[in-house]
């Protein structure tokens, strides 16, 4: 994942047709899980690999993971694109709101009105806040997935007018999860931005980014606003392997995430009082602790729920475990036998397992943005 790739297929990607079908109540109550009546009536995601269903499947990159392993524990047992073995915790919100099973690709042209009347991801894996993050493993950086969310709603408005679609976005909730790629794949793997900015400028750097990204979908009418923090990046696995496993490195990658995370919490604060919008930022950590970083593993090994089954986390699930994801993590790679028991699926990407317990552990502040 440090090497850069020389070879890039052209950029392709689909447009679509919105089909004309009846649908129903614009936007109504809907039930919980737990049988709590909500109104938010769609889903809208930004992002990385963390939330992408399968948008890079529809564009020449070579971040994809539509074959198998990938998706084996997935309802279908096929791979859809997302980097897992099966279901991300974006398709667990929208399941647990009652909403749909899953959050689908925009990019996918055979979506229907009422599929994309209840929300799609426009995430894509390898992106970031960083344009050049995505400019350089030719995926869709965050601002062009702010443009296909205008065109989202233009489409929508052409069907419902305009005043229905602002209503709908209004109730909708909207979730960003980025930033580890920018630090993983870009600041720490390639020498242009190191040469740029000092780690604190390109935190800053960041920091803008990511408030000017939130602050676009607020003025697009957004109101209900999940952000997730930037990963404990020095305990990937991939990560661990690449810095030879020397701690000290290893708590320096994952304190500079930390130190990204505690500056995002202060400008989202400041954005949140100048409007009438709710934003929560979930960072990765220990109970009680206000803290980022590698206690996300204390916190998932001890706390969420009760769950105590992990028993392997320096290495994915998939081939070795400690370097294979995307293409390294293929038809051919071993697979380890009991997935639950690993929180990692390859050497980067949590298993499904995982991507549960982070939505048990995100439930307070969905039921905050429900209510
Ligand atoms: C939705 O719930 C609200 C508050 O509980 C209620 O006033 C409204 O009538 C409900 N709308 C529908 C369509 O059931
Ligand atoms: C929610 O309501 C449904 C249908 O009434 C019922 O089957 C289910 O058990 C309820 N769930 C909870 C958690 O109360
Ligand atoms: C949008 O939501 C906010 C609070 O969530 C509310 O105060 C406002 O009236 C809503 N605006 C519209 C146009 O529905
Ligand atoms: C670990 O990394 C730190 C920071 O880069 C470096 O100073 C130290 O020499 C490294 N230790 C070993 C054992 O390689
Ligand atoms: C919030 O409003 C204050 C006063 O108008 C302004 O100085 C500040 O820059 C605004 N912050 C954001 C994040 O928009
Ligand atoms: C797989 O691992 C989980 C978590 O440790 C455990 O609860 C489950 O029983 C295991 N399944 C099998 C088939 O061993």
């Amino acid at each position: 994942m440090a090497c850069s790739y020389t070879i890039f297929l052209p950029l392709v990607f689909f447009m679509f047709i919105v089909p004309i079908t009846n649908s129903r109540p614009l936007v109504e109550n809907l039930t919980n899980t737990n049988n709590v009546t909500h109104s938010i009536p769609a889903i809208f995601v930004f992002g990385d690999s963390t939330v992408d269903p399968g948008n890079n499947n529809f564009i020449g990159t070579i971040f994809k993971s539509n074959f198998p392993p990938y998706g084996n524990d997935y309802p279908t047992h096929t791979p859809t694109g997302r980097f897992t073995n099966g279901k991300l915790t974006t398709d667990y919100i929208a399941s647990y709101l009652g909403i749909k099973e899953s959050v689908p690709p925009y990019l996918d042209n055979t979506l229907g009105l009422e599929e994309l009347m209840t929300g799609v991801s426009f995430a894509s894996a390898g992106s970031g806040y960083d344009q050049l993050t995505a400019d350089t493993y030719k995926v869709i950086p965050i601002q062009q997935q702010l443009e296909y969310f205008k065109e989202y709603m233009t489409k929508i408005e052409q069907q419902i007018g305009k005043g229905e679609m602002e209503a709908r976005i209004n109730k909708s909730g909207f979730i960003i999860s980025a930033g580890t790629n920018d630090f993983v794949l870009n600041y720490f793997a390639l020498p242009g931005r190191r040469k740029q900015y000092t780690i604190t400028e390109y935190q800053d750097f960041l920091v803008q980014n990511t408030r000017n990204f939130v602050q676009a979908l607020v003025d697009l009418g957004a109101r209900k606003i999940g952000v997730v923090g930037v990963a404990p990046i020095g305990y990937l696995p991939a990560v661990m392997t690449l810095s030879s496993d020397n701690r000290t490195l290893l708590e320096f990658y994952t304190d500079v995430a930390k130190g990204y995370n505690q500056k995002l919490q202060n400008e989202l604060q400041s954005i949140m009082k100048n409007n009438s919008a709710y934003i929560g930022l979930q960072v990765l950590r220990s109970r009680g602790e206000d803290v980022a970083g590698r206690l996300t593993y204390d916190f998932l090994f001890h706390t969420i729920s009760g769950f105590t089954g992990f028993e392997q986390w320096r290495k994915g699930c998939c081939g070795t475990g400690v370097i294979e994801m995307g293409f390294l993590c293929n038809p051919n790679s071993y697979i380890c036998p009991n997935r639950s028991k690993f929180i990692f699926w390859d050497s980067i990407h949590p298993t499904e397992k995982t991507y549960n317990l982070l939505f048990l552990a995100f439930r307070t502040m969905i039921d905050t943005l429900a209510s």
